[in-house]
């Protein structure tokens, strides 16, 4: 048996955040970030809106970028005072994830983040609050999905809390709160979801029910993202749906070891001065997984159907896997992505000189191997790696050469 779980609701469209008018409940907590809603004027409109809909409203603010186990404690504190029966969260996935590991906690206040970490293990939520999530930026798709990505600090590593019970009740995808994002999010985000839609569709628990799903953000993300990161506003409207569909298709269907890696090479690099952005990091090492995986015959098959929708021609399928390489390196090059992490600048930015040096880079890459292997993503990608395939699959993502085992 299989289970394919969307939110009850989806909102979308210009003018979606008005759906909030319409909630019920005695009091609403809203849980945004850093302060970019606030200057765009949608937080205001958000706590307008569910007051508006006669509910008591508090606000808790200022969760960070990768957000901690920390603030998630925090926040499940703030939850337990005033004992809301919405959770509304608003901003890009940090925010969004964050309050979904609140709201565990909020719910089981004796449980552990060790505990919440068991893939599909967590008890039953909606005991005391439903939650709605607004997304603010075009590519994790939190909104819709049964993840929650959570950085545990003290090891350098990020945890995804998986399991139906996270994804929300409501989804709202109004695209007017995606129009202030900075070029480089547009890139990153959007290769993000390009990631999505390419590891769901060849992820070994992919269905007819994500299949469609997929293919269509993936069409979608080709025509859009360039022109998005061009300020094109049609396609900053189209990628916020096209980023919503492939979470809808990865968040029944998984993902692969491009998201494994991401994970794990994310922070672990902080004490070097900066992160991998998660959707830099995807986008960089998407290109690579594609050979890899491409060994394996289902695989290879499923890239020769993406690079037919894509149009990208070639007349058998080891042709379309380069091919579909091809373009995503290229997407990588007009969106101002660095190929490999030896050119990954401390700013996100191609740099001739990366922030993580070879000898860091070579120290840590057994651990970070390992833990790759072990990351919740690697399950249902198409070839199991091994520790030493994996471990020269990343150095092929550091000096960005190519794959050819
Ligand atoms: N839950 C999932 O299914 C899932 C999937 C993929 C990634 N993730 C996680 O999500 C996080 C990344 O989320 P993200 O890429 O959305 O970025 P983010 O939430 O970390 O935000 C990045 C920055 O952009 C700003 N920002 C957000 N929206 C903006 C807007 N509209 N205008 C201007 N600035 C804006 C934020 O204030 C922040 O400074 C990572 O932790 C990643 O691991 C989760
Ligand atoms: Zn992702």
């Amino acid at each position: 048996m299989s289970r394919f779980t969307l939110p009850r609701d989806v909102y979308h469209g210009k003018g979606a955040l008005e759906a909030l008018k319409t909630f019920e409940g005695k009091r609403a907590i809203i849980c945004t970030g850093g302060g970019s809603m606030k200057r765009g004027g949608f937080l205001q409109k958000v706590e307008a809106y569910l007051k508006e809909a006669g509910m008591e409203v508090e606000l808790f603010e200022g969760i960070e970028s990768d957000p901690s186990v920390e603030t998630v404690m925090k926040g499940a504190e703030a939850m337990q005072k005033f004992q809301p029966d919405w959770i509304v969260a608003i901003g890009g996935g940090s925010p969004i994830d964050a309050a979904k590991a609140m709201w565990i906690k909020y719910e089981y206040p004796e449980t552990t983040f060790e505990d919440m970490c068991k893939v599909f293990g967590l008890p039953k939520l909606r005991t005391k609050a439903k939650f709605c999530a607004i997304s603010s930026t075009s590519g994790t798709a939190t909104e819709v999905t049964a993840f929650s990505i959570i950085t545990d600090y003290q090891k350098g590593i990020k945890f995804p809390i998986a399991d139906f019970e996270i994804t929300p009740d409501v989804a709202i995808v109004d695209p007017e709160l995606a129009h202030t994002m900075p070029k480089k999010l547009v890139a990153h985000t959007g290769m993000d979801a390009m990631t999505h839609a390419v590891e769901a569709y060849v992820s070994t628990a992919n269905c007819d029910y994500t299949d469609p799903l997929a293919i269509h953000a993936i069409e979608m993300i080709m025509d859009n993202l360039v022109k998005s990161y061009n300020e094109d506003m049609d396609a900053i409207d189209a990628m916020h749906n096209a980023q919503c569909l492939a979470g809808m298709a990865f968040s029944n269907a998984l993902l692969g070891i491009v998201h494994s890696m991401a994970h794990k090479t994310g922070a672990v690099f902080a004490d070097q001065g900066a992160h991998i952005i998660h959707g830099a990091a995807n986008a960089m090492y998407l290109p690579k997984v594609v050979a890899f995986n491409a060994k394996d015959p289902t695989a290879k098959k499923r890239y020769g159907v993406i690079a037919d929708y894509m149009h990208l021609g070639g007349s058998n399928d080891d042709e379309k896997v380069k091919l579909l390489i091809e373009y995503l390196r290229k997407m990588n090059d007009d969106l101002n992505i660095p190929h490999s992490i030896n050119h990954y600048g401390a700013d996100g930015l191609p740099a001739e000189q990366g922030f993580v040096s070879e000898e860091v880079f070579l120290e840590r890459l057994h651990d970070i191997a390992a833990n790759a292997i072990l990351d919740a993503c690697t399950g249902s990608n198409p070839r199991q790696p091994s520790q030493e395939e994996m471990e020269k699959l990343l150095k092929c993502c550091y000096y960005d050469t190519e794959v050819d085992f």
